[in-house]
């Protein structure tokens, strides 16, 4: 690692080194005895690097050119999308999530197509050995001629051989496993993992290779480590699901070059990641029909709204406190919402036990789903099922209001195009449908929607 310029003093009586200026801790001088010691290491480091990423000379927007062809297809259209339309070359990409939740083989699949449209792809695999990712590959079908494997966790062994291979995409699976023999930390470490990316940074760029990195998160969310990293590169992917259902939800956090409002769909099968074109559906497929408790609400990732099946289960409670158990949504909006409910629509859930379910293993955060899990818990409660060509949105205020939400029109003709007939909307939004062959009740209370609902 380069020491900062003027991070370190030297004592000018006992020519003790100190990270801070003030009294030598060494001879006790007094302050004033120690200089800054602008260290000549830190100037050369930097001299090379800037060389390397500065541009020629100022320009004038105008004189600067687009090339055609920046981006590349990875064939996973999905992926394409989120993107920004293909991944651009010269840029960094970092592919975050959990442990085996599929970034090799997403990779691996997107090596594929980048292969055949832009060979040679270099897939450097720092995790496994080459013999595991060429199960891996045959598996999923891939014998590109175009994609050279390598397993190898010296970074600096790669840098020196992409002179040679000159590939056009480059593939580091992981940022947590490949390392730079010069520095003294174990890869993984902060360090490593900056120092790694910054030189993968300065190779995309310099040589103009579409560079993806591989990053493993933290239970707590985080790129492990990497933290850092998620300021140099230009885009952020998350790759997310739960180990346990089939689909996975690839998200833009960062984006340079695209939209983070776009998420990607697949569902992990037999054979590696298929595209799910229609989220909706697979999500809906196992609804039950004409039961209580259940209500469809949309959610909107981005531009994208994906339909989700609310379930509400409320039953007497057997001992003093109720239970409240909630899986994917927010625990104390939904306690919020039951209060409303008990208040203004005169269910006594106070002695009832309310369980909440997102189906599916799905997640909703947004207000949007406030009314869908106000009308769940009253279906349950009442022994009533919602129709099941029915579509609830609404954000319920704690006066039972239900106010505006944001992208109705959009949600409503994703909602159209799945064979939904009605739905109930904030009385604001009820003009977004206008068009489409929905039959849209806008309502303005809780009141009104369990009435529109539940008769
Ligand atoms: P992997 O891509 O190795 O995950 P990561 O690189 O994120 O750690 O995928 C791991 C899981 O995916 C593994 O549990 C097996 C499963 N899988 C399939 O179900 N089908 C397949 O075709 C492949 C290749 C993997
Ligand atoms: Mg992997």
């Amino acid at each position: 690692m380069t020491a900062r310029a003027a991070s370190v003093y030297r004592c000018q009586q006992c020519g003790f080194a100190s990270p801070k200026p003030g009294t030598c801790p060494d001879c006790r001088r007094a302050t004033g005895d120690l200089v800054p010691l602008v260290e000549e290491r830190a100037a050369s480091a930097r001299g090379p690097r800037r060389a390397v990423t500065s541009p020629e000379r100022p320009r004038s927007l105008r004189e600067i050119s687009l090339e055609r062809g920046d981006r590349l297809a990875t064939g996973l259209g999905e992926l394409d999308r989120v993107l920004g339309g293909g991944v651009v070359r010269g840029s960094l990409v970092l592919i975050g999530g959990d442990p085996g939740i599929g970034k090799s083989t997403l990779l691996l699949q997107a090596a594929r197509a980048l292969a055949r449209a832009a060979p040679p792809v270099l897939y450097i695999s720092a995790e496994e050995s080459a013999a595991q990712v060429k199960m891996r590959a045959d598996r999923l079908g891939i014998a590109a001629d175009g994609l050279l494997l390598w397993a190898e966790t010296d970074l600096s062994a790669v840098q020196a051989a992409l002179d040679d291979v000159k590939p056009r995409a480059l593939i580091v699976d992981s940022i947590q496993t490949v390392y730079l023999p010069e520095l003294e930390s174990a890869p993984g470490s902060v360090t490593q993992v900056r120092e790694c990316g910054a030189r993968l940074m300065t190779l995309a760029r310099g040589l103009g290779v579409a560079t993806f990195l591989v990053g493993h998160v933290t239970k707590e969310g985080a790129l492990a480590g990497p933290r850092v990293l998620e300021h140099l590169v230009d885009t952020v992917l998350y790759f997310e699901g739960e180990s346990h259902h089939a689909y996975r939800i690839l998200r833009a956090v960062k984006n340079r070059f695209g939209s983070t409002n776009e998420i990607g769909v697949f569902e992990m099968g037999e054979r590696g990641l298929a595209e799910v074109a229609n989220p909706s559906g697979f999500f809906l497929a196992e609804r039950p029909q004409g039961a209580a408790g259940s209500v469809i609400v949309s959610s909107l990732e981005g531009t994208r709204p994906l339909l989700l099946e609310l379930q509400a289960l409320v039953a007497r409670a057997s001992f003093g406190t109720p239970r409240r158990t909630v899986l994917g949504a927010d625990y104390n909006r939904v306690c919020l919402l039951l209060a409303v409910l008990e208040k203004l629509g005169g269910m006594p859930l106070a002695s009832q036990d309310v369980f909440v379910n997102v189906a599916g293993g799905g997640r909703v955060t947004e207000p949007a789903a406030d009314l869908g899990i106000v009308v769940a818990t009253a279906s349950s409660y009442m022994d009533r099922a919602v129709p099941g060509d029915a579509l609830v949105l609404g954000e319920v205020g704690l006066t039972g209001e239900v106010r505006a939400v944001s992208g109705v029109e959009l949600r409503l003709r994703e909602a159209a195009a799945l064979g939904f007939r009605r739905a109930v909307v904030p009385r604001s939004n009820a003009g977004d449908g206008a068009k489409l062959p929905l039959e849209v009740r806008g309502v303005a209370t809780v009141g009104e929607a369990l009435d529109a609902l539940l008769g």
